[in-house]
């Protein structure tokens, strides 16, 4: 009887660190020696650990570019390419028809230089964060479609010259597509409508890319939205936007896909609108898509609360969904398809979600908290790369 007990106790055991130890072994990270503090000097970095698939970015602002700040050492160590969040947009850069204000993205550009980075412009041509002088004459009248388009080079011509040879990328135009079908009503699309007479109006995005093309060669040129990942109506349209683009010898470079997503986003679905858009490369075979603004809101939408409990079971369903995703998205990057995966913000505390689309919502979508620790996402994610090759 004793010898029995003894047998099972030693059983329960052996079993018990046996699991423990080959978790312990799979795992890259795990354990309690990992450093609790993005800023702590013995963090890994992500970018790095993801150098075999992609670019890891993210968006930041002036107060993240103070040398020796916590904050500077985080963006610095983690990631490897950059967006400023809003001091690129035409409000920022272009407030009023003679003004041009470059100081904090010639600092972005400063910083960039200095530590090797890849720097992303966003974004030339928006509905939003967009001053109505581009609009409107002295008198308040609309402008005819020629003041418009002469406008739109002036600006873009400007900025892209600007910075040639020192921003790698721009988001030549954002969110031109309308939430259901077709091209969204803007004032470029409104006022500028079909200038080419060729029969659709594309024509302000057609001078956008083409201008800032002529300003710098060498820049990638995206085109950037929301929801492709979830609507195939939108991923369709831009699919046929950008074929007929390419076709007649627009430089487009590539869609960027914002992927402002939920804890609830099906992956799948973003997997096989994905591919639409990978479509275009049967036009282009350079052509790419990047992941440009990545968040994952812990609310559905249409939900208006503001506040939610981080249980042990929504955390790991959030990591979970991490996990998926950059599992998708390493797929795409061993097809040569997505190169650049860019969050939107790098800490909860200084995330939009909090603000958007509820006011004063307290929102965790990345992977980092308001304590500036690393959360488990995080180090769910950091295993991915040595768990799939380990796999393969
Ligand atoms: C957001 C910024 O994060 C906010 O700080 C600002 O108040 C509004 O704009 N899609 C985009 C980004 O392309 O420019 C937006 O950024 C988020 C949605």
């Amino acid at each position: 009887m004793k010898m029995i007990r003894f047998v099972g106790v030693f059983t329960a055991c052996a079993i018990l660190l046996g699991t423990f130890t080959s978790c312990a072994s799979n795992l890259k990270y795990s354990g309690s020696a990992l450093p609790e503090y993005a800023y702590d000097e013995t963090a890994p970095s992500l970018y790095e650990e993801f150098a075999d698939y992609f670019n890891v970015g993210a968006a930041i602002n002036p107060s993240d570019l103070v040398e020796g700040t916590e904050q500077y050492n985080i963006i610095t160590k983690q990631f490897n390419v950059f967006t400023m969040e809003n001091d690129t947009k035409p409000d920022h850069v272009h407030p009023s028809e003679d003004t041009y204000n470059f100081t904090n993205t010639d600092k972005f550009v400063e910083y960039g230089e200095k530590n090797g980075k890849i720097l992303r412009g966003h974004t030339l041509v928006w509905h939003s964060q967009c001053p109505d002088w581009f609009f409107y004459d002295d008198e308040g009248n609309e402008v005819t479609a020629d003041v418009l388009v002469e406008r739109l080079k002036e600006h873009i011509t400007t900025i892209v010259s600007h910075y040639k040879g020192k921003i790698d990328t721009w988001d030549v135009v954002n969110e031109v597509l309308d939430d259901n079908f077709g091209l969204r009503l803007s004032n470029w699309l409104k006022i500028i409508g079909d200038y080419d007479g060729d029969g659709d109006k594309y024509d302000f995005i057609e001078i956008a890319f083409r201008t800032a093309h002529e300003a710098d060669p060498d820049a990638r040129l995206i085109i950037n939205d929301y929801s492709l990942e979830t609507s195939e109506n939108k991923a369709i349209t831009m699919y046929n936007m950008v074929k007929q683009m390419l076709e007649e010898g627009v430089p487009v470079d590539g869609v960027g896909l914002q992927m402002h997503i939920g804890y609830d986003t099906d992956i799948e679905q973003a997997r096989n609108n994905i591919e639409i858009l990978a479509k275009l490369r049967e036009v282009n075979p350079d052509f790419v898509i990047e992941i440009t603004e990545l968040d994952m809101s812990c609310y559905s939408w249409g939900d208006e609360s503001t506040e939610i409990e981080l249980t042990k079971e929504f955390v790991q369903q959030f990591d979970d969904k991490y996990c998926e995703l950059f599992n998708m998205l390493m797929d795409f990057a061993e097809q040569g398809i997505i190169d650049t995966v860019v969050f939107w913000g790098y800490n909860d505390g200084a995330s939009w979600l909090n603000g958007f689309p509820v006011a004063n919502r307290t929102n965790h979508p990345l992977l980092i908290d308001r304590d500036l620790k690393f959360k488990s996402a995080y180090w769910a994610l950091m295993n991915l790369p040595s768990q799939r090759q380990t796999a393969d």
